[in-house]
């Protein structure tokens, strides 16, 4: 949700700014723009659309120096025009910025600044910022000397922060203070990367990668100084923080694109051995059991809880969903799942005897954030399922298990679903073996789990015939998405997928509950995808598909092997290996999101870049 990039030292820093917007691009591609600073001048190029417009800008008008601030947007407030684009200059010139979050209390700022004569030239909430951040630097050049001074500069980067009600992430440059970026942060993520004469600032670490391994993440509240021989960070209330240096494990390759044409391809087919990293050193054949090492809880106090919650927003609630089904199951532990959006504001009864999981891909989901602080506030023991390592969320949280998966690139999230699932299935063993479950069951699960890769690996067979099904579909505009207990999450999921990258109204379904309302949505241009995989109540689920079928909806299957009955019903079907009911979620999404990749290639869609849509949401 936007993304920012900062610089200086001494490499020529518009082409190291327009790689780190190219790599930040999935946070926000509504324009990008960068500002470079050169003695006492400050240029900026801007542009509406993708990195690659602004690139096409730089060729033809290039800037030159060492030092510089980027943005690549998210838009929030004001359309995507090349004026609401970041870089923005406040007053004449004198401070240029750029600004993830939101400011919350912008329009009356907005409205106190154009009485004083400043004159907005976009519709942003960040163009307030740039000029209170003008406006405060020439009080406090009256009050205390120059612009010049640095002093000075933090000074009125203090004022305005106060001012201001919201989120942010800023990258600031002043005019008269040559060689020098400011960042400062409240509840919109920055990350700060330490080289030799020379410091980085971005959104994420993505854009270090290559450049240095070093990086400090910067906390809420935060204002640091980069330049290019030295590194200064303040507390806002606090003063002086000393600068805790951590290595990035990220490499390069990581976020290559390799043999693929697109992030959500290559990331639909990491899924063997991202479930393997999740379960790699985490299978205790010899207990019968999950060894998971982060949760900073002794046995005596994970006992003594009693109820679980898990909380997250779209992709990652689905698989929180699986993981209720799964913790009921295996730990008989009562379990809920809260979307964080609501959670947040909320006020349920919960015990201190309540564990909260935050499951977060990202680890940056400003709503899941805010619930798992509403929870710690609150006194629960907060952990975190993450991938992110080094986020908000796994900073923040009181211990949690990382997903292992690598960077997910691709906005439609994919192999963060499997692995969430595979590590809520590890927690459910832990936890189920701590209480009721015995040491056969806990065998037999640790024997299903390391199978897991290779069923991945032969779910993927199944993308010749998805081909087919989108090839024949993908003209449709209106699709159901059918499943019960554990694939009924699994259902949510597709829906969402389709959804959010081909922009074709789909709706998931617990199968049995269609007949109360969905329905009425039936006719034969209403293509229903049913998750039936063999299972306890896999008869029931072929009634429900009767009824669809009675109605002349045309039925598309996810099967298992061998299930030669289901095509005499279903108009397609795909199939996938046969494994645990557990384990469908896993399997089963693999056709799904198969079929929401080729349907939107194939309807023209921009996969990895779906319209309106960012890669992390740290807006609320
Ligand atoms: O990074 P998070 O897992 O917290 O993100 C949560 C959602 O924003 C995310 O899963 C979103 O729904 C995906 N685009 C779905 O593919």
């Amino acid at each position: 949700m936007c993304g920012i990039v900062g610089y200086v030292g001494y490499r020529p820093v518009a082409e190291l700014l327009l790689e780190g917007l190219h790599r930040l691009e999935y946070r926000g591609y509504d324009s990008a723009g960068i500002a470079v600073q050169y003695g006492n001048t400050i240029e900026v190029r801007k542009k509406a659309g993708r990195v690659s417009e602004l690139a096409g800008l730089l060729k033809a008008q290039p800037l030159v120096g060492k030092i510089g601030i980027g943005h690549t947007r998210w838009a929030t407030h004001g359309a995507t025009t090349d004026q609401n684009s970041h870089p923005h200059v406040g007053g004449n010139g004198e401070v240029v910025i750029v600004h993830n979050g939101v400011i919350e209390n912008y329009d009356i700022l907005r409205r106190q600044l154009q009485t004083l004569g400043y004159v907005f030239r976009s519709q942003t909430d960040t163009e307030v910022v740039a000029h209170l951040l003008a406006h405060n630097l020439e009080e406090q050049t009256r009050l205390h000397g120059s612009p010049e001074d640095l002093d000075v500069c933090l000074k009125a980067v203090e004022v305005t922060l106060n001012l201001l009600k919201g989120t942010y992430g800023l990258g600031i440059l002043f005019r008269d203070l040559p060689d020098t970026v400011i960042a400062a942060r409240c509840g919109s993520p920055l990350v700060i990367g330490v080289g030799k004469d020379e410091y980085f600032l971005a959104s994420d670490a993505s854009p270090l990668v290559g450049y240095t391994k070093e990086v400090v993440y910067l906390s809420d509240n935060e204002v640091a100084v980069l330049r290019a021989d030295a590194l200064r960070i303040d507390h806002r209330s606090n003063g002086s923080v000393n600068v805790s240096v951590k290595t990035l494990e990220q490499v390069a390759s990581d976020t290559d694109l390799g043999q693929y044409e697109h992030y959500m391809l290559k990331e639909i087919y990491e899924q063997p051995t991202t479930i393997e990293n999740a379960l790699r050193g985490r299978l205790d054949n010899e207990e019968a059991t999950a060894v998971i090492g982060g949760l900073n809880l002794s046995a005596k106090d994970l006992r003594r809880i009693d109820r679980i919650v898990l909380t997250a927003c779209g992709t990652s609630w689905h698989s929180g969903l699986v993981g209720e089904y799964v913790l009921e199951e295996f730990a008989r532990m009562p379990t809920e799942v809260e979307y964080a959006s609501e959670l947040r504001y909320r006020n349920p009864p919960m015990s201190d005897r309540t564990l909260v999981f935050a499951i977060t891909q990202s680890g940056e989901t400003a709503d899941t954030l805010a619930a798992m602080r509403e929870c710690k506030r609150k006194g629960h023991p907060t952990l975190a399922i993450c991938n992110v390592v080094g986020s908000t969320i796994a900073r923040e949280a009181d211990g949690g298990i990382y997903l292992h998966a690598g960077p997910e690139i691709g906005v439609a999230s994919t192999k963060a679903f499997t692995s969430q699932v595979t590590v809520l299935t590890l927690l459910a063993l832990y936890l189920g073996r701590m209480r009721h479950m015995s040491y056969p069951a806990g065998k037999r699960i640790i024997r299903q789990l390391r199978d897991m890769p290779e069923k991945i690996s032969k779910a993927l067979e199944c993308h010749d015939k998805v081909r087919e099904v989108a090839d024949k579909y993908h003209h449709f505009n209106n699709f159901l998405y059918l499943g019960r207990l554990y694939n009924f999450p699994v259902a949510l999921e597709g829906a969402l997928k389709l959804k959010e990258i081909s922009y074709i109204h789909a709706e998931g379904y617990p199968a049995a509950e269609m007949k109360h309302g969905p329905i009425a949505l039936v006719d034969q241009q209403t293509p229903s995808v049913f998750v039936i995989p063999r299972g306890g109540i896999y008869p029931k689920v072929v009634s429900n598909m009767e009824e669809i079928r009675a109605r002349r909806g045309p039925v598309i299957a996810i099967a298992c092997e061998g299930d030669t009955d289901i095509a005499r019903i279903a108009d397609d079907v795909i199939y996938v290996p046969d494994v645990e009911e557990y384990l469908q979620p896993l399997v089963c999404a693999i056709p799904l999101q198969l079929l929401a990749y080729h349907v939107a290639l194939l309807r023209g869609c921009n996969v990895d870049r779906p319209r309106n849509l960012a890669k992390s949401v740290t807006v609320e």
